[in-house]
């Protein structure tokens, strides 16, 4: 397809024709396999996803006489309708899953920027810019600060086409909340070419003959 997942539109209209499943611009990954994705899912803008990430969007129906899929799927030909409710599940911008991530029927929304860790089991909604993992998922940390974080949502930057952030690159490939904080970390240099070289060497051969514990 023209562009290849990263750009095809008409990757993203089959997808959503034949399978429901909308998919942002330049989100890219297991999303694009068919089965992958439960009915109903909408998924943001530049979103990493795992070849094998599984979403589940429905279970089969606990509280029936079986959970046989011939006593609610209506293609099997047993069942004259479906009714078995599909959960729909918003999975935002920037959101990266890990390989081997199964997301169950009680989620319904992945926050922008959220990182899922490989293997993760979900069970509940993820917060913005969360990083969960684990059986059951579990959030771990941040991946910023509240206030980098509602700068972040409160600037929508990803609304933008990557040829208007080409310009602005310096901004996207490095550690963003030093950034943020007007603390480069490229900055480093700089601050150890200032750093008084006597009192430095003196520190070390303290910490060497154990007079100091290691900070
Ligand atoms: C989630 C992830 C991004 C976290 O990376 P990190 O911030 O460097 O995390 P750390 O290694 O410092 O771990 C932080 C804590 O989370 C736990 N943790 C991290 N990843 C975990 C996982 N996948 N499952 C369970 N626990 C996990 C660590 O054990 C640690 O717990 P502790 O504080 O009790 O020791 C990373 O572990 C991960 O899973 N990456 C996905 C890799 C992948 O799937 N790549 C292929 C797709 S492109």
């Amino acid at each position: 397809m023209e562009g290849g997942e990263f750009f095809s539109g008409t990757a993203r209209r089959i997808l959503k024709d034949y399978h429901d499943v909308e998919i942002g611009m330049y989100t890219h990954g297991g999303c694009f396999i068919p089965s992958n994705f439960g009915r109903f899912t909408k998924i943001g803008r530049y979103s990493s996803i795992a070849r094998d990430v599984l979403s589940f969007n429905r279970n089969h129906p606990l509280e029936f006489k079986s959970t046989h899929a011939f006593f609610f799927n209506p293609k099997l030909t047993f069942c004259d309708e479906d009714k078995i409710e599909y959960i729909p599940l918003s999975i935002g911008h920037d959101v990266w899953i890990g390989a081997g991530v199964k997301i169950l029927p009680g989620v319904r929304e992945i926050g922008t920027g959220a990182v899922i860790g490989t293997q993760a089991v979900v069970t509940r909604n993820v917060p913005p810019y969360a990083v969960v993992a684990g059986y059951p998922a579990r959030v771990v940390r941040s991946r910023f600060s509240k206030d980098v974080i509602e700068s972040l949502l409160e600037s929508r930057w990803w609304e933008q086409d990557i040829e208007l952030i080409r310009p602005h690159l310096e901004e996207f490939c490095r550690p963003y909340e030093e950034l943020y904080r007007g603390v480069s970390p490229y900055d480093h240099q700089d601050w150890a070419n200032h750093l008084d070289t006597e009192a430095v060497a003196d520190h070390t051969s303290r910490v060497r003959n154990g007079l100091e514990d290691i900070q």
